[in-house]
C-alpha cells in the first residue's frame, strides 16, 4: 500500500490549480445514462473515484472514453438495470444510479452500499423520494429493487435529522425528469454540486426551476439529449489549499476557484490577518503574517460550513492561540482524524459530536494512518506544519479526492516521497 513521507515545517509557496469537483462529477457522470446520445464532460478530475464510477457505467453497457486533459465522452445507447454488489461496494456514490435508471428504464436493481467510517450513511430519504414518485421499492438480499412503471411527479419533502441530502437530491431530480406531471422537491440540497448537475441536466433538455434553492420544481419531459458540460472547480480542494496555506503561513496563488462557494470558510478566516486578493477566478493568499484564531464552528448543509472541511479546520485550530470548538452536525461521528492528530502532539478531546481543540501545542512528525478522504487531508496539513518527517499510511484515501496531489504539493515547495509499505 502507498504511503506519503512528508518533510514538515514548510511554508507553501507558489501556484496551484484547483481541479474539477469530484462530487459534482460523480452524479454528472451517471446523468449520461439518461440519454442514448453522446455526453461530453470537461474539467473532470483525474481521481480513482471517477475512474471507478466510469467502470460502473461501462459495466452497465455504456461506452466510456477518457479522451485525456479532463475530457470524458460517454454514450449509453443500451443499458442494463442491474448494478451488482461487486461494482457498487467500493463506491458509495453509485447509489446515484437509481435516479437515471428509474427515469430511463422504469426499473432498477442496485446493490445497497455498505457501511462507511464517517457514519452509517443510510439511504432512507432516497427511497422515500422514490416512493413519493409512485415507485414500488423493496429491499431484498442487499439490493434495492425498484419498479417505476407507474412513475409520476409529486410533492416531496426531502429532509431528515441531519437536514437535506446531497446525493438523495441528485437521485430524485434525475428520477423525476421524465415523470408524468410536475415534481416539487422541498428541502432540496443547495450545494453547488447539485446546482452544477441541474445546469448539465438543463442542457440535456430537462425542465428544472429553482436551481440552488431549497425548492426545486421539475416538469417532466419526453426525452433527454446529449450534452457538452464543463464541471465546476472543486470547492473542497480549494478550501483545503486555503487552510493549508494559512496553517503553513505560506504565499499561494490558487487558480480556478469560485469564491462564492466558500463564503462560510472566508467568514471563519476573516480575522486571521491574511491578505486575500481575489483576481477573477484566482485567489492570491499571503498568510506570512497569519494570526490563527480559535473558532466555534458548526458544520451544516450548504451554504453553512461544510463537513468536508471539518477535519482540515481541526488541524488549523491545533495551531490557534486558544480553545476551539468544532461541532459536526452532518456526520456526528466523523472524527477519525482526532486520534491520529493526537499522535502528532495535538490536544483534542471529544464531547459528543464536538471536538474541543486546545491550540498552540507544537505538532511533531509521526507515522499516521488515513481513515477517509478528508481525514487524510487533515493529516496532510498537520504533516506540513509539523517538526520533522511524517508518514501518512493508506494514502489511497487522499487519491480518491485530490487530483495530482504529489505534483501539486511539490510545486508548492513540499519535499515528499511516495513509498510502498
Ligand atoms: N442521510 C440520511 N438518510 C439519507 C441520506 C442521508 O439520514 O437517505 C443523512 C446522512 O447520514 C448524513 C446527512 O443526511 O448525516 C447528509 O448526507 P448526504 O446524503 O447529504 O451525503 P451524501 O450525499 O451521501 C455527499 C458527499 C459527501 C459529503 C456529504 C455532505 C458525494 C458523492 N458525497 O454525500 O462527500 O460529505 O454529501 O455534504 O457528493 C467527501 O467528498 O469526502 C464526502 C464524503
Amino acid at each position: 500500500m502507498d504511503a506519503l513521507k512528508i518533510k514538515g515545517d514548510v511554508k507553501l509557496n507558489g501556484t496551484v490549480k484547483v481541479s474539477g469537483s469530484k462530487n459534482a462529477c460523480l452524479p454528472i457522470f451517471v446523468s449520461a445514462l439518461l440519454t442514448d446520445e453522446v455526453c461530453v464532460f470537461r474539467n473532470v478530475p483525474d481521481l480513482s473515484d471517477l475512474r471507478y464510477m466510469a467502470e460502473i457505467i461501462e459495466a452497465l453497457g455504456a461506452s466510456v472514453c477518457n479522451e485525456g486533459n479532463g475530457t470524458w465522452r460517454i454514450q449509453a445507447k443500451e443499458i442494463s438495470t442491474l448494478a451488482p454488489y461487486d461494482l457498487v461496494r467500493k463506491m458509495r456514490a453509485s447509489v446515484c444510479l437509481l435516479g437515471p435508471l428509474v427515469s430511463r428504464k422504469r426499473k432498477a436493481r442496485v446493490s445497497l452500499p455498505g457501511g462507511c467510517v464517517i457514519g452509517a450513511r443510510p439511504i432512507d430519504l432516497h427511497l422515500k423520494g422514490l416512493r413519493a414518485l409512485n415507485c414500488d421499492v423493496s429491499i431484498e438480499g442487499g439490493y434495492v429493487n425498484i419498479d417505476a412503471s407507474r412513475l409520476k411527479g409529486a410533492n416531496i419533502f426531502l429532509g431528515g435529522r441531519h437536514g437535506s441530502t446531497v446525493t438523495g437530491t441528485a437521485n430524485i431530480i434525475m428520477a423525476s425528469l421524465c415523470a408524468e406531471g410536475e415534481t416539487i422537491i422541498e428541502n432540496a440540497a443547495c450545494e453547488p454540486e447539485i446546482a452544477d448537475l441541474c445546469l448539465c441536466l438543463q442542457k440535456m433538455g430537462a425542465d428544472i426551476e429553482g436551481i440552488s434553492s431549497p425548492t426545486i420544481k421539475i416538469r417532466g419531459v419526453k426525452k433527454l439529449r446529449g450534452v457538452d458540460h464543463t464541471v465546476i472547480p472543486d470547492r473542497i480542494e480549494a478550501g483545503t489549499w486555503i487552510i493549508a496555506t494559512i496553517a503553513t503561513k505560506g504565499k499561494v496563488l490558487i487558480k480556478s476557484i469560485d469564491k462564492s462557494h466558500l463564503s462560510s470558510l472566508f467568514d471563519v478566516l476573516k480575522n486571521t490577518n491574511c491578505k486575500f486578493d481575489f483576481r477573477a477566478e484566482d485567489l492570491y493568499i499571503d498568510a506570512s503574517e497569519a494570526k490563527i484564531l480559535p473558532v466555534d464552528v458548526v458544520t451544516m448543509p450548504y451554504p453553512n460550513f461544510p463537513t468536508d472541511l471539518q477535519a482540515q479546520l481541526c488541524t488549523l485550530s491545533c495551531l490557534a492561540g486558544g480553545i476551539s470548538i468544532i461541532t459536526e452536525r452532518v456526520y456526528p461521528e466523523r472524527f477519525m482524524h482526532i486520534a491520529e492528530l493526537l499522535r502528532m502532539g495535538a490536544d483534542i478531546s471529544r464531547e459528543g459530536s464536538s471536538a474541543i481543540i486546545k491550540g498552540a501545542t507544537p505538532l511533531s512528525g509521526a507515522e499516521v494512518m488515513a481513515s477517509d478522504l478528508r481525514a487524510s487531508a487533515a493529516l496532510l496539513i498537520a504533516a506540513l506544519c509539523a517538526r520533522g518527517e511524517s508518514t501518512i499510511h493508506r494514502i489511497y484515501h487522499l487519491d480518491r479526492g485530490y487530483d495530482s496531489i504529489d505534483e501539486k504539493l511539490k510545486s508548492l515547495g513540499v519535499e515528499l516521497k511516495r513509498v510502498k509499505i
